[in-house]
């Protein structure tokens, strides 16, 4: 291969881990402000994390890199779309591309607008006035529109705003998928609330010692394969995790006296996405083939961990012993039965970050076909509170009593951020996919957790998804991994088994 090829691929490497320093010190600051750093620093904050956006903005934008690429395009160092180069060229286009495609006045008149929109939105929302917020979302799915656009798109605008998030999805393939999901996900959440078993969560509401809950959550994170002498547990308002480089990757979560789910498994989500930051290929740290897939297949990760390990029944039994040693005086009297029912309680409620693992894909659906319509003209935005109401009572069967507990409850729409919500639920089926594929190919996976061993399940995912970075879109990782496209039968397989059991269905 020509020499000259070789040096274009290293200095296009070279930049990009350039760009991965500047973004890892941002992510450091990031991580400061949103759990130690004093309240009166944030204005000199916002300076210094304007300033390495810049610079991470100018690096990204060169014009050289898009000249690199075209050369490496036309060399052989593509012709295996899996190796690591080929991957690497990809990914960089697809990002170079997205960086330089949208005029500078599209990403200033963005940015104004979400500061706006983010204040009016907090107004709104405790007022519980649609109205109030309604002109702001109007210019943001305008300019989103125009987003798209710029970027370009094959079928609808919304695939440009979704590939942002998981690339390669579409809106057609996500619609087909969610609308077969929906009709069994609307019948099994009747069929529980009509069943006479009622978990009693109040037991999970009893004073836990936050000292003993964080022992105990530790205890849990690190048995799953969460890394601690590489990482992190820090206390925050809204729960996050954060790859600051190699040997780095730091979780967060919150602790309420009164709520012994909260943390836990909060705690567990987090640790799944930093078992995955963890275990990235190091060698490959600032380049897209040591980077996770998509924000899904992150998910997928987070959600494994917390809801088909962290609330399963083989989980407990290790657990719930030990539960009963850190917390005495408050789980004696309660029978493992009761606790597996309240921790696994289903009922339908209007607020999404507060559902449970099934009713909480009928949220993300809801949103999912609202957004779509919205983006494609087929709704008016001043209609979203109707639209919304309307669908809630037909997939939830209960009335919405206000806004504010209907279409104004999430931040998303108002930072402009069209096309996230899908990856909650997709994160969910993959899960799913996965944990069945893995549970096939992992002799008594269940009764090694019930002794509490995680090893198993970890190094198939590290093996499988997390070694592997970019190589795979998220489409082709499920079809490779799995041996089957994308579905919902195994997320309704799994519900139907665990939640049929569990209420007597
Ligand atoms: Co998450």
């Amino acid at each position: 291969m020509a020499e000259d090829i070789i040096k274009i691929y290293n200095q296009l490497i070279e930049r990009s881990k350039q760009i991965a320093v500047i973004n890892s010190c941002a992510a450091v600051l990031e991580w400061d402000e949103q759990t130690y750093m004093p309240r009166p620093a944030a204005t000199y904050r916002a300076e210094q994390s304007a300033f390495l956006a810049g610079l991470s903005h100018e690096k990204a934008t060169d014009p050289a890199i898009g000249e690199r690429l075209s050369a490496l395009e036309a060399s052989p160092l593509i012709d295996d779309p899996v190796s690591d180069t080929a991957v690497n060229i990809r990914e960089i286009r697809r990002e170079y591309d997205r960086e330089t495609k949208i005029p500078k006045e599209l990403v200033e008149a963005l940015s104004r607008e979400r500061t706006l929109s983010q204040n009016a939105w907090i107004e709104a929302r405790s007022n519980s006035d649609f109205p109030a917020f309604e002109p702001h979302l109007d210019t943001l799915v305008g300019l989103q529109r125009e987003i798209a656009d710029c970027l370009g798109y094959e079928k609808e605008p919304y695939d440009a705003l979704l590939d942002n998030y998981e690339p390669g999805m579409t809106a057609e393939t996500v619609k087909q998928i969610f609308d077969a999901f929906k009709d069994d996900l609307v019948n099994l959440v009747a069929a529980i609330g009509n069943s006479p078993r009622k978990p009693d969560t109040s037991i999970l509401q009893r004073a836990y010692d936050i000292e003993r809950q964080k022992v105990f959550g530790q205890a849990a994170a690190a048995a799953i394969g969460y890394d601690f002498s590489a990482g992190r547990l820090d206390i925050t308002e809204h729960p996050f995790t954060t790859g600051l480089g190699p040997n780095d990757v730091r979780i967060t979560t919150r602790y309420d006296a009164r709520q012994f789910g909260q943390a836990l498994f909060g705690t567990l989500h987090e640790a799944g996405h930093g078992i995955y930051d963890q275990n990235l290929a190091d060698g490959h740290y600032g380049t897209p083939r040591g980077e996770s897939v998509s924000l899904g297949i992150h998910e997928s990760q987070s959600r494994m961990w917390e809801n088909l390990v962290g609330r399963s029944r083989p989980f407990w039994k290790h657990f719930y012993p030990r539960a009963k040693q850190v917390f005495p005086d408050v789980l004696n009297d309660v029978a493992f039965e009761d606790f597996y029912l309240a921790i696994n309680d289903v009922r339908p409620s209007f607020i999404r970050v507060e559902a449970d693992e099934v009713t909480y894909n009928l949220h993300i659906l809801l949103r999912f076909e609202l957004e779509l319509a919205f983006m494609r003209g087929d709704l008016a935005v001043k209609d979203i509170p109707g639209a919304w109401n309307e669908n809630f009572q037909k997939y939830f069967g209960i009335p919405v009593p206000d806004d504010a507990n209907g279409c104004l409850q999430d931040v998303h729409w108002s930072f402009g951020l069209m096309g996230y919500f899908p990856t909650y639920t997709l994160g969910n089926l993959y899960a799913a996919q996965f944990y069945a594929q893995a549970k096939a190919q992992i002799r008594n996976l269940e009764d090694q957790f019930a002794v509490g061993n995680f090893s198993g399940l970890k190094e198939w995912l590290v093996t499988n998804i997390h070694s592997h970075g970019k190589r795979y879109h998220a489409e082709d990782l499920v079809k490779t991994v799995t041996g089957q496209p994308l579905s919902h039968e195994p997320a309704m397989g799994y519900l139907r088994e665990k939640f049929g059991e569990l209420y007597g269905l």
